[in-house]
């Protein structure tokens, strides 16, 4: 673990955190304003250098996200996005300006093929318009990051150019977007160093880069950026974002910090803290990690292999590049089961990054003896689904599932009879019929509620094996243009099935009215 205070500045690779945004636009990731506010609080106790917090002119519900996280976290700089507009700007400055340390990013297209089919606008034109807009965000704060959306695809000519003009009117980070996610690692190394000697004054600016992942490249593209000079890199927790994603944080930062010898850098995070901002962020979204994924996946540091189990008794190093607790990895050692008390549980929730107050703890206890009197052992996994499910119905303010019965059988019209209380209190009962038990309950659901959105996709799966297994149901629903997704886990798929569809629900109603990313013109 390093601080900031023991890894000098000026060499220091910063970690410029943007799941509260561009991790947003992925599709279905939709947060409320509260779910950002805990990721921004969990993003500052990792001790990422910028969090950019949203876009503060997409919506008034972003713009009300960003001013609550510029209050409230002091330690990280806090930034908004802007479109190359006075308007966006002045919406930026707005929602960040009670922030500590406050930064307005804003950026444009550079490329021919965005010029030309989108922007409709000549170099001139746009090279106009970063000036004006970096200069009019100087005016509100020191702090200025310029990008030249697009850069991967744009003459190098007029990407030197556009920078070095957004450099003098006082951009003091320059940002490099692979926004299509096009580059290859060495080439893109070799733009850095060509902007690095082409640029006249990108002395005075620091160079960002920022990667999509739509060829798998994009943690590659980074690290390549930064062995060519880059120091700052941008990017999601888990990799979330628009289409495959942006480079995934947590793999940037355990490859400097576990190879500085060969990068000569370092980043100034506490590592402990990657794991329970992954879960958190996975759990908001409702977007499970995969279990081979690097750093954060849950088979990342469980060795299967007879040889392997030899070497890692013998010597941890024989197998292991890194300290599973430097990631806040904790394995499954303490198993728990019906007979395990209360303070098992909490020292076993403690090193799984949860800290539960009394309350909780009881609340959560008694749903570990209900889940413990039906399987022979409750893992860590479990215990996550746990948690999960018991900060949904915490935060919840909209309806629950309160009763789920069903009518089923060979020959028989599945037939699903709901219970639910509504926001204001009222408890309703529904009665339906579907095509299979799954289908009568969400159509008992879209009764009581009153609403019918596309179902777009459902998912479910066994968090862990046998006939015992805790379910875990995953719904996508489609509303006016916008996804909207929903988790639950239950022994009873057809409990948590109910759950997860009142659960994107709620999000749907609590959301509504937020303008899409895809309707804005120049995004
Ligand atoms: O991918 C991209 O180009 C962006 C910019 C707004 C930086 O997200
Ligand atoms: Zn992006």
């Amino acid at each position: 673990m390093t601080t900031k205070d023991n890894v000098k500045d000026q060499d220091r690779v910063r970690i410029f955190d943007t799941t509260l945004r561009d991790g947003e636009q992925a599709a279905g990731a939709a947060m409320t304003p509260d779910e950002k506010l805990e990721i921004a609080k969990q993003l500052e106790r990792l001790g990422v250098d910028i969090i950019e917090a949203g876009f503060a002119a997409s919506s008034p519900g972003d713009m009300e996200a960003i001013k609550s996280i510029a209050r409230e976290v002091r330690d990280s700089t806090i930034c908004s996005l802007a479109r190359a507009n006075p308007d966006d700007i002045d919406a930026a400055w707005e929602a960040i300006k009670e922030a500590a340390h406050p930064r307005i990013h804003t950026f444009i297209s550079a490329s021919d093929v965005h010029l030309q089919h989108q922007l409709h606008k000549n170099r001139e034109e746009v090279l106009e318009m970063a000036v004006a807009a970096v200069s009019r965000a100087k005016s509100y704060c020191e702090d200025v990051e310029f990008s030249p959306m697009d850069a991967t695809r744009s003459d190098p000519e007029f990407l030197y150019a556009i920078i070095s003009a957004a450099i003098d009117a006082g951009a003091t980070t320059v940002n490099i977007p692979d926004t299509v996610g096009y580059a290859i690692p060495e080439e893109f190394g070799e733009l850095i160093r060509s902007i690095r000697e082409n640029v006249h004054n990108i002395d005075k600016a620091i160079i960002s880069v920022h990667c999509h992942n739509d060829l798998g490249q994009a943690v590659a593209n980074s690290l390549a950026a930064v062995k060519a000079g880059a120091r700052q890199v941008e990017g999601c927790i888990n990799g979330i974002g628009e289409r495959a994603g942006n480079t995934a944080l947590e793999e940037v930062i355990m490859s400097i910090r576990t190879r500085q010898q060969y990068f000569e850098t370092n980043v100034a995070v506490d590592t402990t803290q990657i794991y329970p901002t992954s879960r958190m962020v996975s759990e908001v979204t409702n977007f499970p990690v995969q279990p081979n994924k690097a750093i954060v996946g849950l088979n990342s540091f469980r060795h299967a292999s007879g040889i392997h189990q030899d070497g890692v008794i013998k010597n941890k190093t024989t197998y292991e590049i890194m300290d599973p607790k430097s990631v806040g990895w904790s394995g499954e050692s303490l198993v728990l089961a019906k007979l395990s008390g209360r303070a098992g549980l909490r020292a076993r929730l403690l090193e799984l990054g949860y800290e539960l107050d009394k309350e909780e703890l009881d609340r959560v206890f008694a749903a570990f003896k209900e889940l413990a009197d039906k399987k022979r052992e409750v893992t860590d996994r479990d215990l996550e689904a746990l948690m999960a499910e018991d900060r949904r119905v915490e935060d919840e303010t909209g309806y629950r599932v309160e009763g789920v019965s069903i009518e089923t059988g060979l020959g028989r019209v599945p037939t699903a009879t709901i219970t639910m209380t509504t926001p204001q209190g009222e408890t309703k009962t529904e009665r339906t019929e579907g095509n299979g038990p799954v289908d009568a309950v969400c159509k008992a659901v879209v009764a009581v509620i009153g609403v019918r959105p596309r179902l777009e996709d459902y998912t479910v799966r066994a968090i862990t094996g046998g006939l015992d297994a805790v379910g875990d149901v995953t719904v996508r629903l489609r509303h006016e243009n916008r996804i909207y997704s929903g988790r639950a886990a239950d022994t009873d798929i057809l409990v948590a099935s109910a759950k997860a569809y009142t659960n994107a629900m709620n999000r749907m109603l609590a959301l509504d009215g937020t303008e899409p990313m895809d309707k804005m013109p120049g995004v």
